[in-house]
């Protein structure tokens, strides 16, 4: 049976964007295009198939907007800005999307690169480098890479970009109490820990006026002391202040994956964000009872272990989720939502959440793309059927 009375299948506004559904790519790296700074076909390839899946958005693998220059570099400045990091053929991305399906919408997502410094030192398990707080004028500089990037983003032809704010990435670790323990206007309240968003955001406005600006956040870090269920709303109303566009709630950091199961009450796996073991309905859609508590103007992305077509249109239809986000099951269907729409096969996705994808990544950075379908076991692979 086809779902075009679905609200999921239906339109839906994000800014000044229209979007044909209510389905969205959630940022899936693309390590291919990344190291070797330039656009690939691999890469052009990968995106005409989502949009010809059906997707009604996509938000491309996170962009890094700046890193730090190696302690050799006889430049003196301690940053690559996004000038230096900018990858050759960009807006070829767009084209290649607009020319496969025109309502298909496009959006870059943003972040750092490798940095040796953060909002404090706090110590993490999981790097064995030593690294020092950032000073205010760095984080003037971090402000003026990000502005950077969103202007050539519009330039490029793109129809947003999202702030990558979640997963422990820098911009998180200003976000959470956990990791940003400082004393200045940087750190403390939520206002504060939310200064450098409103800053990218209000520079960057001075530019590019309403040009979609989104961002991904956690709504839980999994850790003591950090974001957490109670905490969560009034930061997401402190982002909406900021001015973005609508906010994808995820969540997690490596850093948590210290603790145990039963602490976590998820497989403390790499990565955090992307759980394993959700056959049972009751485990997918995991953010959601943190989305539920929410109250804002904006449209609210739901991503993580989004699996079943009709719990999903079940969730849209309550009100308090206005798009379904997916990265694992996209890599195992580019045509999901297609499949989906006109009733083909099962209501759930082939992706078993295994997270072969992300051993992968971390495995072959280089040539990702190239074995994407390769890595991908399924529901309907011989090893597990
Ligand atoms: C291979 C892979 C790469 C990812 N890369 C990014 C990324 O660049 N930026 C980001 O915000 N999230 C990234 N994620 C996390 C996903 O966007 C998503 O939040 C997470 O996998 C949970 O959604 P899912 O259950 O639909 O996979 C990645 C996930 C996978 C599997």
């Amino acid at each position: 049976m086809r779902r075009d009375n679905y609200i999921i299948f239906s339109e839906g506004k994000i800014g000044r964007i229209m979007l044909p559904n209510r389905l969205v790519r959630s940022a899936t790296w693309d390590p291919s295009i990344l190291t070797r700074r330039v656009m690939t076909d691999e890469v052009l390839n990968l995106y005409r198939g989502l949009a010809l899946g059906g997707i009604g958005l996509i938000i491309t693998g996170g962009f890094p907007v700046f890193s730090e220059r190696s302690r050799n570099s006889d430049s003196g400045n301690w940053l690559s800005t996004y000038a230096d990091l900018r990858i050759k053929g960009i807006e070829r991305l767009v084209q290649e999307v607009q020319r496969a399906k025109p309502k298909c919408r496009i959006i870059a997502q943003l972040e750092n690169g490798n940095l040796n410094a953060r909002p404090s030192v706090v110590d993490s398990p999981f790097s064995r480098r030593k690294v020092r707080r950032l000073t205010m004028k760095e984080i003037g500089n971090i402000v003026d890479c990000f502005v950077e990037a969103i202007i050539d983003m519009d330039k490029a032809g793109f129809d947003g970009v999202q702030l990558h704010a979640a997963h422990g990435g820098l911009l998180s670790r200003f976000l959470s109490p956990y990791t940003n323990r400082r004393d200045d206007s940087y750190g403390g309240s939520p206002p504060n820990r939310a200064r450098i968003i409103r800053e990218i955001v209000s520079k960057a406005r001075q530019t590019v006026n309403d040009f979609p600006i989104l961002i991904k956040m956690n709504c839980t870090d999994y850790l003591v002391g950090g974001i957490d269920i109670d905490t969560f709303s009034e930061l997401a109303q402190e982002i909406e202040q900021t001015g973005v566009d609508a906010i994808e709630v995820s969540g997690g950091m490596w850093d948590c994956l210290v603790r145990s199961e039963q602490e976590l009450s998820f497989r403390p796996v790499p990565a955090p964000e992307s759980h394993t073991r959700i056959r049972n309905p009751e485990k997918q859609s995991y953010f959601l009872k943190y989305v539920e508590k929410l109250d804002l103007g904006i449209p609210v992305i739901l991503v993580g272990g989004n699996r079943n077509i009709e719990r999903l249109e079940e969730i849209v239809s309550q009100g308090k989720v206005n798009f379904i986000a997916l990265s694992r099951p996209l890599i195992s269907e580019p045509d999901l939502p297609n499949r989906w729409l006109e009733g083909r096969g099962s209501r759930t996705t082939e992706c078993i959440s295994c997270n072969s994808c992300i051993f992968a990544m971390h495995v072959h950075p280089v040539s990702l793309n190239l074995v994407w379908s390769r890595v991908c076991i399924k529901q309907t692979s011989p090893s597990i059927v």
